[in-house]
């Protein structure tokens, strides 16, 4: 028998349905959400932040935190009697809503960019969805735009410009990222909470998520918010007073090909200015480097966009905008396989012929050979 608790709380982010748009019981589910907060020690000491934490998002089920946005977001596409799922996606969103589609048992169809991931596309395609893909980015949205006119898609991704953000009822999935940190922190709120931002949805949706606890009282204060971004538009549109975001010229083809969308949108302006917030900048400098150091310190493999917020925390300290002593929140979204394409490296040596060439192999080491 289930023990009572079990039973009153589903073992998935739909335990917080009452702050959700459905109940737990009509919820397309995975078993989505409850990922693991890490103290980051080691990590922490390199970057020069002694409370480091990392959220990590890659325990959802499809491994990227694009689940949380999908369960809520498919939830309501059963509930409205959609028929056919659609989304433009470079890879996680795409994955993340075939795979609930298929848990739902409705067809899925995605419009990829000719350099997505192969891992993920991958994925998208073993889960049955139908992948359409494009040269150019600007047909992915006219292609969905017509979809949904003439068969009713329901599209789950933005198809207009200028760039709204994903469904908004799939937004509110991502609240729940800030009730699990503020629960697996015993009620403390951290000084800084970061995370990768392509549209922002996950930066709006977690921003909503601490606003909400904050309305009801159960935090005394809002963490600040910082935007780990590819091309800066959300930074430049912090430096001056208007709303409107800037469409960015690349100035680089980003590695982090997940959040390589030039602008982003109005809502996470909103969340970093109502939380005095940041926007930095993350090149692709040094950002495989950073995912190894990521992965040996704290055994945590993520994808490269994943890897951007630690980045930008380690260049706030540097800058000193974060302080030694503060506690902050990495929130990691996808798995290191998502894009193993294009990061991998196995540095192996060539095959040993013998037991004694792999032991002298060693000896240098005292037996431990760890990277440096
Ligand atoms: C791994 C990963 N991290 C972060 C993001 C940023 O998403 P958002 O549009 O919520 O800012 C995405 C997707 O775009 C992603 O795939």
């Amino acid at each position: 028998m289930p023990c009572p608790s079990a039973r009153a709380l589903p073992p998935s982010l739909w335990r917080y349905a009452d702050r959700l748009p459905f109940d737990a019981q009509a919820a397309v589910s995975l078993g989505e959400g409850l990922t693991p907060l890490l103290a980051a020690a080691r990590l922490g000491t390199e970057i020069g932040v002694a409370n480091l934490f990392i959220k990590n998002e890659s325990l959802n089920p499809t491994w990227s935190h694009k689940d949380r946005f999908s369960t809520v977001a498919v939830t309501a596409a059963k509930d409205a009697g959609a028929d056919i799922l659609a989304t433009s996606s470079t890879g996680n969103a795409g994955a993340s809503l075939a795979a609930y589609a298929a848990r739902a048992g409705l067809p899925c169809i995605v419009a990829t960019l000719s350099g997505s991931a192969g891992p993920m596309l991958a994925q998208i395609r073993k889960y049955g969805a139908r992948i359409v893909p494009f040269e150019q980015k600007q047909d992915r949205w006219s292609f969905l735009a017509k979809g949904v006119e003439r068969f009713g898609w329901f599209a789950t991704s933005p198809y207009r410009h200028p760039v709204v953000g994903s469904h908004p009822v799939g937004i509110e999935g991502y609240k729940t990222i800030a009730y699990e940190i503020i629960e697996q922190m015993d009620g403390e709120v951290p000084d800084w909470c970061a995370l990768p931002v392509c549209y922002g949805d996950a930066l709006a949706g977690v921003w909503l998520g601490f606003r909400d606890l904050l309305d009801e009282g159960k935090i005394p204060r809002m963490p600040r918010l910082l935007a780990a971004e590819a091309h800066g538009s959300l930074r430049q549109a912090l430096a001056g007073q208007a709303d409107r975001i800037p469409d960015m010229t690349p100035a680089f083809d980003a590695l982090a090909v997940s959040v390589g969308a030039t602008r982003s949108t109005f809502q996470a302006l909103k969340a970093l200015r109502e939380t005095d917030g940041i926007a930095i900048p993350v090149s692709n400098d040094g950002l495989i480097a950073f995912q190894e150091r990521v992965a040996a310190a704290e055994g945590a493999f993520l994808e490269l966009s994943a890897v951007m917020p630690v980045a930008a925390i380690a260049a706030a300290r540097k800058a000193d905008i974060i302080r030694s002593h503060e506690t902050v929140v990495a929130v990691v979204t996808a798995s290191g396989l998502k894009d193993i394409d294009r990061s991998a490296s196995t540095d192996a040596p060539a095959p040993f012929g013998n037991v004694d060439a792999a032991l002298e192999y060693f000896e240098a080491s005292g037996g431990r050979h760890r990277p440096a």
